[in-house]
């Protein structure tokens, strides 16, 4: 069993986006921009954008957040987007998500000038994607993708299983493995025989949202398990069925723990593992920055080329 570290890959890759972000600023003094809009107050999604602003910040790329109020309305989502599109100076547009209930969020989503889709949640993008045209990728799936790169675990011929199929992880997700040859099965709520498909699997990316979720029963020995979810353990009761003892120590000073969808027992028969904290999420943010750079220089080869 051995440890996927997104820290350490996610620090190699800000090193090499380091002398590209330099470089471009000696060539022509561009600076890549990107502008992260909020609306509401979620408390996960302030910690999200607080992370990715503080390494916007560290990189040197000029970011700016928009936070909009809960109660703000799609015409005033859309108005912050079609100001991003039209400012020069940004080069890459975020709309955190989730959106407040009352607004419609493919209403906003499909405003982003695909140019500027840092997250590729625009159907074109999406699309280029399932045509396997693409060259910018939604962040997490790319995080996802470069952990396994990284670590020479090539997809090709591996019986995938994606549980989850958000078009913000899982159904992208699924399209990439695909993309790279593994044979990729999508799992859902509604999905028949879970377990059994699971335990079936050479690889598991899971991306449910539920802590714990997957458990040592349904994993196959040596699978390589990507843990994408995020949960928050906040009572003491609930930490002996979540977490090992281990982490009681941090649990109780910190006075809760971030746990994946997968339960740590699952680990130990793993041929490979992403923890959490410390797997995917550090790639997240950092292909944040990644495509914020790419997007930047493919904004300048389209102006010299006009
Ligand atoms: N590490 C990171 O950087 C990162 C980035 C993004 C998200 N996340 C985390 O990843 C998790 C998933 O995020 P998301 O945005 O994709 O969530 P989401 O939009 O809530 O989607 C959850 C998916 O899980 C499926 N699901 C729910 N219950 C299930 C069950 N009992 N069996 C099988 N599938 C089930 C849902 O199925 P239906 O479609 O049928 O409802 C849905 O497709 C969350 O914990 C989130 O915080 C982490």
């Amino acid at each position: 069993m051995s440890v996927l570290d997104g820290k350490t890959v996610a620090e190699k890759i800000q090193v090499e986006l380091g002398t590209e972000i330099e470089k471009l600023k000696g060539e022509g003094g561009i600076v890549p921009g990107l502008t992260v809009i909020m609306a509401g107050d979620d408390p996960a999604s302030r910690a999200y954008v607080n992370s990715k602003s503080k390494l916007a910040e560290k990189m040197g790329i000029r970011s700016k957040l928009v936070k909009l109020p809960e109660t703000t309305t799609a015409e005033e989502v859309i108005q912050t987007v079609e100001a991003a599109n039209s400012d020069p100076l940004v080069h890459a547009i975020l709309v955190q998500m989730p959106l407040p209930r009352h607004i419609d969020h493919w209403k906003i989503l499909d405003r982003i000038l695909p140019e500027k889709d840092v997250d590729c949640f625009h159907p074109t993008n999406q699309g280029l994607i399932l045509q396997n045209r693409s060259r910018i990728f939604p962040c997490t799936p790319c995080g996802v993708m470069k952990i396994l790169d990284h670590y020479g675990l090539d997809p090709a011929g591996l019986n995938a299983v994606v549980a989850g199929r958000s078009f913000l992880v899982g159904k992208p997700m699924a399209a990439m493995l695909s993309n790279r040859n593994a044979t990729v099965t999508l799992c859902h709520s509604r999905t028949v025989n879970l377990e059994g498909i699971l335990r079936e699997a050479d690889l598991i990316v899971a991306a449910v949202g539920k802590p714990a979720f997957i458990t040592a029963e349904m994993v196959k020995p040596g699978a390589i398990l990507i843990d994408v979810g995020i949960n928050r353990i906040d009572k003491e009761e609930d930490f002996a069925n979540f977490c090992p003892p281990s982490r009681y120590e941090v649990f109780k000073k910190k006075g809760y723990l971030l746990i994946g969808d997968i339960h740590f027992q699952a680990f130990a028969k793993a041929g490979h593992y992403t923890p959490v904290p410390g797997g995917v999420g550090p790639l997240t943010v950092t292909m944040l920055m990644s495509n914020t750079v790419e997007l930047c220089k493919r904004s300048i080869s389209v102006t010299r080329d006009a």
